[in-house]
């Protein structure tokens, strides 16, 4: 794992999207993996104002999101891809037909929409950058705590702490649904790289676990552990439990005068 600590949550949204941007650029039909949630709105933000500013085109970029919930429609104010409209989608180059979520309708076999998901991102050739943020509970994706290590694309029932923490989001008569499909910690595993986003003292804890406790289900972050580019992407209230962050700051430094003696290199 790569751990790189930033002043501030604004720092953490600017370097992620200096990632993407390098993929986008580089590579001819990249596939972005993208998260909903508060913490990479930020970074939309700043892919907006690239694509704005004429940097940057995702003229050939293919997206899978992590999750969407069960049981509202797209075009329902709640749905994550009405979010990633919102956010991002609406306001860049991109190509609508290219961007899938792992959406199951009333009436459709929520298996076979799992495998299927899975089955068009294999068809894509995988996801080269998954973003991801992660719950005060340690969930990616809709991977709560006890979710197999080894999972698919799939339905998941959402914990109470999940909807709580979530709850902000819904007015109090709005329909807060207690599913979602969501890729699996196997299908964010075999993407080539990953990048997590985490901002604020509530996502500490999370971190900790994440970075330093042991690998286990009960921290479904913790499979990071086991990806070959797991960059963590943190600011320094989410930061602030790790024991280590003089090491990492130090091990962050290395890097990067390794990256001017011999160029950037991600292997996309
Ligand atoms: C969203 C997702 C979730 C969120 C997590 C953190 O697509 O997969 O894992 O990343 O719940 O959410 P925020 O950023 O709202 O704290």
């Amino acid at each position: 794992m790569q751990v790189i600590i930033f002043d501030d949550a604004q720092q953490v949204a600017v370097n992620a999207a200096e990632w993407v941007a390098e993929l986008i650029t580089k590579k001819k039909n990249p596939v972005l993996g993208l998260a909903t949630g508060s913490t990479p709105i930020s970074l939309y933000q700043q892919l907006v104002n690239k694509y704005k500013a004429g940097e940057l085109s995702f003229k050939n970029t293919t997206s899978f999101n992590l999750d969407e919930y069960l049981g509202i429609d797209a075009d329902n104010e709640q749905s994550y891809r009405h979010f990633m409209n919102q956010n991002l989608f609406n306001h860049v180059d991109i190509n609508i037909d290219n961007t899938f979520l792992p959406t199951c309708n009333q009436g459709e076999n929520p298996r076979e929409q799992g495998l299927a998901y899975e089955e068009k991102i294999k068809q894509a050739n995988g996801v080269d950058l998954q973003i991801l943020g992660i719950g005060a509970n340690g969930h990616i994706g809709f991977n709560e705590p006890t979710s197999s290590l080894a999972s698919r694309t799939r339905i998941k029932t959402l914990t109470q702490q999940t909807l709580n923490d979530n709850s902000r989001l819904f007015n109090k008569d709005e329909f807060q649904p207690t599913l979602a499909m969501t890729m699996g910690i196997a299908t964010i595993l075999d993407a080539r790289y990953v990048l997590l986003m985490a901002t604020g003292e509530s996502k500490a804890q999370a971190v900790k676990d994440m970075v330093a406790g042991p690998l286990s289900a009960m921290c479904p972050a913790s499979a990071l552990q086991m990806h070959e580019n797991a960059i963590i992407l943190l600011d320094k209230a989410a930061a602030s439990k790790l024991e280590d962050q003089e090491y990492y700051h130090w091990a962050n430094n290395q890097n990067i005068k390794v990256n001017e003696e011999f160029g950037l290199y991600h292997n996309y």
